[in-house]
């Protein structure tokens, strides 16, 4: 469910009509909806309404900042994977206590930081992890609330890149390691043993994988009791898919929610999930401007005026996004290979897409944008970030701005010259 609707045939976000976006704010840009945005963490939250857990938003999905305050406003918590989308989080208003800390690589100055800052949990992930995190936590005096991140070999996810819980893949700590590890975490003096953490992949369109590996990890809790720890929590990370327009219809958050409150329930934890796409997904919608429709010797190229550096999804994974005229001509519909500007072969966001005849200065939207878009955008090319637009009923607010040409170079400019002794 989302707010980007057709009124009189012309795309609208919420009350707003795409096209006068386009003109106040010049393409491309993303559009986000306030109201989507809400809908989608309340429809996360009733969905488990009886076991009230902790909803810690995975902000690499969207780390604006006016979508974090819009969630924070609406009880969510924050999963953060580095000092910068802590502190954002922070800045955001959001509770430290409502922040956990994934990712297999934190440093020491990030763990000095969240231990500052009183989070309520890092998920660690290597032996390695667990010394370093001990050491800072100590030197601080105090101790790490600590949830190992447990890789319980289970296949997932719509594609190897984004695919997370095989024993081969870099996360987790490994399956036979599990117990001989918290038995190692227990001994330290900075740790806090608090549960468990999980997390297998994204964009996961079916409950079987999660089934797998949530039962394997509630095992794992119980063994881990008999073991003598105190594992009061239970971190189910993020991955449920959204629909994409594709052949993919991933469970409701419901039948979800349903599962874990089976498997869960009679373990008596604390739940805390990490949603990112499915709340920011389907709220944000890219909008481009046409440059030219240039017929090539076998395919009728859309050349767009965004570029995989503005979303690099279906470059990187693949991905479908469906893309839409803003306002549909009339006319038989044409085949059209979409493509931007940057000069790379891979600068492709569809093959053989069948839209309405298209022209020059004509709109489209890449629909479903709203996670993983924005945030893995890059300046190839010397392409300015595009702006960010938050739409709410008939206003609308540019959230992060277009930089001009000097602030893209100013870190470059004047290099500072040192003698480096040998
Ligand atoms: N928790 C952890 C530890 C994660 O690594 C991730 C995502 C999430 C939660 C949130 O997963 P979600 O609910 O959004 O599926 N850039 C890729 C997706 C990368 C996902 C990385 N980790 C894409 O555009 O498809």
């Amino acid at each position: 469910m989302h707010h980007f609707e057709r009124r009189d045939g012309v795309l609208h976000a919420e009350d707003v009509n795409v096209e006068t976006l386009a003109e106040r704010v010049g393409t491309p840009f993303y559009c986000y909806s306030d109201a989507t945005l809400r809908r989608h963490i309340r429809v996360f939250h009733d969905a488990f309404r009886d076991a009230r857990p902790l909803i810690a938003y995975s902000v690499k999905a969207n780390s604006n900042l006016s979508v974090l305050n819009i969630l924070r406003e609406e009880g969510a918590g924050a999963d953060v994977v580095s000092g910068g989308e802590l502190q954002r989080a922070l800045e955001a208003g959001i509770a430290p206590d409502r922040i956990v800390f994934s990712g297999v690589g934190k440093t020491r100055r990030e763990m000095a930081a969240a231990l500052r800052s009183r989070i309520h949990q890092f998920n660690v992930e290597s032996e390695g992890e667990l010394a370093a995190l001990s050491e800072v936590a100590a030197s601080l005096g105090v101790r790490a609330p600590v949830a190992f991140r447990v890789n319980p070999d289970v296949a997932a996810g719509g594609h190897e890149k984004i695919s997370t819980g095989k024993a081969e893949d870099k996360f987790g700590v490994p399956w036979r390691e599990a117990r001989a590890l918290y038995r190692k975490a227990g001994s330290l003096p900075g740790i806090a043993i608090v549960g468990v953490d999980v997390h297998i992949g994204s964009q996961i369109s079916e409950l079987a994988p999660f089934e797998r590996a949530f039962e394997r990890v509630a095992a794992l809790v119980r063994e881990l009791r008999g073991d003598g720890h105190a594992i009061e929590r239970l971190d189910l990370g993020g991955g449920l898919g959204i629909p994409y327009g594709d052949a993919a219809t991933p469970p409701h958050p419901v039948e979800y929610a349903a599962l874990i409150e089976r498997i869960a329930k009679p373990l008596g934890v604390d739940l805390i999930f990490e949603p990112g796409r499915m709340i920011v997904g389907n709220a944000g919608i890219l909008v481009s401007r046409v440059l030219y429709v240039k017929e090539g010797a076998s395919s009728r190229f859309l050349i767009v005026d965004a570029g995989m550096n503005d979303l690099i999804r279906p470059a990187l994974y693949d991905a479908y996004h469906a893309i839409e005229p803003v306002r549909p001509r009339d006319g038989a519909p044409l085949l059209y290979e979409i493509v931007g500007p940057v000069c790379e072969t891979g600068d492709r966001f569809a093959r053989g897409r069948r839209l309405p005849p298209m022209q020059e200065g004509d709109l489209v939207a890449f629909m479903s944008a709203g996670a993983y878009g924005a945030v893995q955008a890059s300046e190839y090319n010397s392409r300015p970030l595009i702006p960010e637009v938050l739409v709410s009923g008939r206003r609308f607010a540019v959230i992060r701005r277009r930089p001009d040409f000097d602030s893209m170079v100013e870190r470059e400019r004047s290099p500072i010259w040192s003698e480096a002794k040998a």
